[in-house]
């Protein structure tokens, strides 16, 4: 059915504001770049790319009478974080299982940032052990089995609500929102450049665009460091949202693109380009990104357009999917 007919419960402000970069694209020399912010695109505990999807799961969710979301990630997860705000602001309880994902050495990545406000908005945090793993895993089971078990009602939200039938709606709605917002800016994006790694905001951009007229490339780089799972699951959530949606074809294999090449040899861990990513996107233009996720798309987006694997005569967007909050658990990150 047409993705205007799936009941979405909104959670943001609206569209998220999009906006040129000239300082950073003149300084890349090449093609004109912008950006589509879903940093500050909700009131909701500052938001993320997670927000948008979820809109398309909470009225699942109510629907089945559900009084508890029982969700998974690393400790440092802006999807848990974004879990638990959308559970204060519906009156739900929220049970995050918290994987240690990233080999960071700070002593305060499981009490900072993000993991710090899940538990401010009365979430229900366990700790776990167990590493980076984008799959479906024992501890989020047992979590749901233990609500059940407490006599609640738990609705499952997988790892970054990507391996869910309705994962991919949310960013298959972005896409509908890009072309609207091209009609009202007089612009049209070539080239949309989104970070990777459960996959459904890539899959769901690819279900979203490949029903629009005009082609574009849309290009994900991915920030996993384990690409095969990464590409499968992309490929998985893509053809299922298409088919969710109604596009009524298959989708191209030249339809799923996903880079690799900036994400360094572990998730969760900045290597040079990263760094130098996110300081010219902070120097330049106030942008702040995160070493986790946007500071590797953006480091891709950099390199492709000095390359001119994206030509000079392009128009760019880059899709900002939020994650600042982990920064505090980087503290050891820019000091001089
Ligand atoms: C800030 C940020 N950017 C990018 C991503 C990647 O999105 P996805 O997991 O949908 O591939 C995530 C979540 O994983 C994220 O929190």
């Amino acid at each position: 059915m047409p993705l205007s007919d799936f009941p979405r419960y909104p959670l943001t402000f609206g569209p998220s504001p999009v906006h040129h970069l000239p300082r950073l694209s003149q300084h890349l020399g090449g093609a004109q770049i912008w950006a589509k912010r879903e940093d500050v695109s909700s009131g909701l505990a500052f938001g993320g790319n997670k927000t948008r999807k979820l809109e398309y799961l909470v009225p699942e969710a109510l629907a089945e009478g559900a009084d508890t979301l029982v969700s998974i990630g690393g400790y440092q997860s802006n999807h848990t974080r974004q879990v638990a705000a959308v559970a204060a602001k519906l009156g739900l309880k929220a049970r995050l299982v918290q994987e240690n994902w990233v080999e960071w050495p700070d002593p305060l990545t499981d009490r900072v940032g993000n993991i710090q406000l899940s538990r401010m908005m009365g979430a229900k945090v366990t700790l776990d052990s167990a590493g980076f793993d984008i799959g479906i895993r024992s501890s989020w089971q047992q979590a749901i089995d233990e609500v059940v078990a407490d006599g609640g009602k738990p609705y499952a939200i997988p790892a970054g609500a990507s391996d869910h039938r309705l994962g991919g709606l949310g960013f298959a709605n972005w896409a509908d929102e890009v072309e609207q917002q091209e009609r009202e800016l007089g612009v049209f994006f070539d080239t949309i450049i989104v970070c990777t790694v459960t996959g459904s905001t890539h899959a769901g951009m690819i279900a979203g665009f490949a029903g629009q007229d005009r082609p574009r490339r849309v290009i994900g780089i991915d920030a996993s460091a384990t690409l095969e799972k990464t590409r499968a699951q992309v490929e998985k959530i893509a053809r299922n949202t298409a088919e969710l949606i109604g596009l009524g074809r298959d989708l191209r294999d030249d339809e799923i693109t996903v880079l690799e090449g900036w994400a360094g040899d572990l998730y969760g861990i900045p290597v040079q380009s990263t760094m130098d990513a996110i300081r010219l996107g902070a120097e330049l233009e106030a942008m702040i990104t995160d070493p986790v996720y946007e500071g590797k798309s953006l480091a891709g987006l950099i390199d492709l357009v000095q390359s001119r694997d994206i030509p000079a005569s392009s128009t760019v967007l880059y899709a900002h999917l939020g994650g600042q909050l982990a920064l505090n658990a980087y503290s050891g990150l820019f000091r001089s």
